[in-house]
């Protein structure tokens, strides 16, 4: 199963693709884990990352792309993957869709996750994130059960430089020009659906599993 998680920054992507990577086996592949890895290790990738995503623009397509479909050649992505922010423009879209091709293959879902700009600010003061294995939490929504300390693998959570209320408005603004497209794009391609991403975020899973079952 190859789903493609699309949403606007803080939609709650990340929080329902490591629930269907639990639920269904599957890898789940974050670009913006990946990158925030690197800033880590500070790597020449995480450095060049690292300007674009504090101003909340997107890292150009020639970073991204064949770090994407290398992963995806690896042997833990045969039986399928969870994409959480790839791709996020048409040529990302296109290029995915152009490797899949030559090895036989198509994407089987995009699942849009709805959520109003208003609700998003909000929601982003409170996340945090763990730097180790990028599992997100909210301290009112989805606490950990040790403040500071992911559930999943005890390493500290923090608060994305990204998460600033000024940058969270870039963000979604570049999300409505450059990333909303793709809705247009994988609707045409058959694979489009939606969900409700204002609910509960057991509720948002439940309806996901509808749509994967
Ligand atoms: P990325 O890490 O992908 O960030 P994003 O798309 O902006 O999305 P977020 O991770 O902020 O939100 P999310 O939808 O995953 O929400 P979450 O589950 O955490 O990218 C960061 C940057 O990297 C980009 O700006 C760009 O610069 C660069 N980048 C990455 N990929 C790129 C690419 N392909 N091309 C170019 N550049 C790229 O949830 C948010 C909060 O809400 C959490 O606290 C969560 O606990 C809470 N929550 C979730 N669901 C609910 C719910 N139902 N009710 C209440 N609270 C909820
Ligand atoms: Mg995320």
């Amino acid at each position: 199963m190859k789903i493609v998680m699309l949403g606007a920054p803080g939609a709650g992507k990340g929080t329902q693709a490591k629930k269907i990577s639990e639920k269904y086996g599957i890898p789940h592949i974050s670009t913006g884990d990946i990158f925030r890895a690197n800033i880590k290790e500070n790597t020449e990738l995480g450095q060049k990352a690292k300007t674009y995503m504090d101003k909340g623009l997107l890292v150009p397509d020639e970073l991204v792309v064949d770090l994407v479909v290398d992963r995806l050649a690896q042997d833990d992505a045969k039986k399928g993957y969870v994409l959480d922010g790839f791709p996020r423009t048409i040529p990302q879209a296109e290029a995915l869709t152009d490797a899949l091709a030559k090895i036989g293959e198509k994407m089987d879902y995009a699942i849009n996750v709805e959520v109003p700009d208003e609700n998003i600010v909000r929601r982003m003061s409170g996340r945090r994130a763990c730097v180790a294995c990028g599992g997100t939490y909210h301290i009112k929504y989805n606490p950990t059960k040790v403040e500071g300390k992911c559930d999943a693998c005890g390493g500290d959570l923090i608060l994305r430089d990204d998460d600033k209320p000024e940058t969270v408005k870039q963000r979604l603004e570049v999300y409505h020009t450059q990333t909303q497209p793709l809705i247009d794009y994988y609707e045409k391609e058959g694979i489009m659906r939606e969900v409700d991403g204002t609910v509960d975020l057991e509720d948002v899973f439940n309806a996901i599993i509808e749509i994967l079952e």
